[in-house]
């Protein structure tokens, strides 16, 4: 079923990508006025990346994902982080018409997705998701910065130079996290009938070689997933690029764009 998220790529994953700050919580919680009646469900969950901090702020997060891999992870995180008021569904956002059969109608305060709308049907997901949803809920869609490859700063451009000369071709992916990607977003929830609402938090924070590496890896299909050699290589090669500091800062902007139903 997977989404290419599997096996060492799900490692990578859990230990290197980062989470999102209080501010990106807090206003998912406030314009969907979510509590501790509130059940979310997080689709494309991952390995829990923001259904942890959700969790602590509602009564309960169903987290979907297509990896059983990434969800493997996920459920160790929640007992890791006390969180008891979880579950781990494998599914696809295919499955949320049923999943609200089950769930019964307008049970959820929200549904968020995050970094995963891009593997997404949008046209058929924003509408699937009304029924489901309370008034004065809504769906979120969350992007979580630029990826690290493609930021206009000297650690970034050395990190694509490293990257290239793995991979051997220019590398552009941008997982929807530009402008375009956000229109497509916008104008889905707008067409589906949302009232859409849209902002970003910016932050700065650490950024280690070792996340550069783990951050890189754990964006490729387990498939293409290199030798540890070559990851070593690689490794060395971004050292070598970045004369040897262990460290940058990076600036990271989240996007929110949430629709609201009134
Ligand atoms: C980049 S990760 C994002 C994980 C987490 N939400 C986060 O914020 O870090 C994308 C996730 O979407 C999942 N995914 C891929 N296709 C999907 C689909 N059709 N429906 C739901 N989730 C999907 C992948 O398995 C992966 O775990």
């Amino acid at each position: 079923m997977g989404a290419g998220f599997s096996g060492a790529v799900a490692s990578y994953y859990a230990r290197h990508r980062r989470g999102y700050p209080p501010e990106v919580i807090d206003t998912v919680v406030e314009a969907f006025g979510l509590g501790v009646d509130d059940l979310v469900i997080d689709l494309g969950c991952g390995t829990g990346q923001l259904s942890l901090p959700l969790a602590a702020r509602v009564g309960a997060v169903v987290g979907v994902d297509p990896e059983p891999d990434m969800l493997a992870l996920a459920r160790p995180a929640a007992q890791d982080a006390g969180r008891d008021n979880a579950a781990w569904l494998l599914g696809s956002d295919r499955d949320l018409p049923v999943l609200g059969r089950v769930l019964g109608n307008r049970a959820v305060g929200a549904l968020t997705v995050a970094v995963a709308i891009h593997f997404m049907d949008r046209a058929t997901l924003f509408p699937a998701a009304r029924p489901l949803l309370r008034p004065g809920g809504g769906v979120a869609v969350i992007t979580n910065g630029t990826p690290l490859w493609l930021q206009d700063t000297a650690w970034s451009r050395a990190l694509r130079g490293s990257l290239e000369r793995l991979i051997g071709h220019p590398v552009t992916a941008t997982c929807q996290t530009d402008e375009a990607g956000r229109r497509r977003n916008r104008e889905a929830l707008t067409a589906a009938g949302y009232r859409y609402v849209e902002s970003s938090v910016r932050y700065e924070a650490p950024l280690t070689i070792a996340d550069m590496v783990g951050g890189v890896f754990s964006a490729m299909s387990g498939d293409d997933l290199p030798s540890p050699q070559i990851r070593s290589a690689f490794a060395d090669d971004l050292r070598a690029a970045l004369d040897g500091q262990d460290s940058v800062t990076e600036q990271v902007r989240v996007w929110l764009q949430l629709g609201l139903l009134d």
